[in-house]
């Protein structure tokens, strides 16, 4: 390849770079329809003890944790090569603004455009609506902050 050859693509790869930082800073987390919001979920956090968390967690380390990581950071190991951020459970606030529907929806159905896929009955992944409570009352336990 000659200098000009080397020189756009140099380039192409500037501007792919800047478009996906630019892409990834206006990405918001997509907001549940209205009928998820207003759910309540089936599980009583009274219930969640012990013996609930570590069941869910054995879910948690097979399908979310290598990119909400392990303490919930969004820092699994996977997270570094993805655009748009896995999001932070942890961070201090972040849960208790959530409202259950709002996470059991992204957690069924994923986030277009992101590598959050859908885990629910209908995709890959196939887990029952009541798996999908369980991980929602799981990430409240553990990583509430
Ligand atoms: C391949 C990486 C990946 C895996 C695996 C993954 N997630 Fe995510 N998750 C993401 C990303 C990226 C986002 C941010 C989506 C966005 O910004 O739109 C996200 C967002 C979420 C949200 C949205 C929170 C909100 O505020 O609405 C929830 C809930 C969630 N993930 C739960 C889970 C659960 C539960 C699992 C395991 C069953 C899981 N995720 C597995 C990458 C992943």
């Amino acid at each position: 390849m000659n200098q000009t050859g080397i020189a756009s693509l140099l380039l192409g790869f500037v501007l792919l770079v800047a478009a996906g930082a630019v892409l990834a800073q206006e990405h918001q987390i997509p907001v549940a329809p209205q009928e998820y919001l207003d759910m309540e979920s089936p599980i009583d956090m009274d219930d969640v003890d012990e013996d609930f968390l570590k069941k869910v967690n054995r879910l948690y380390k097979s399908k979310c944790r290598k990119c909400h990581g392990t303490q919930g950071d969004g820092k699994g190991s996977a997270s570094e090569d993805i655009e748009i951020k896995p999001t932070a459970f942890s961070a201090p606030g972040y849960l208790e603004e959530q409202k259950d529907g709002q996470l059991f929806w992204i957690t069924m159905y994923g986030s277009e455009g992101t590598e959050m896929e859908g885990f629910g009955p209908d995709s890959d992944a196939g887990l029952s609506e009541e798996k999908i409570w369980e991980l929602v009352a799981y990430l409240r336990a553990k990583f509430t902050r």
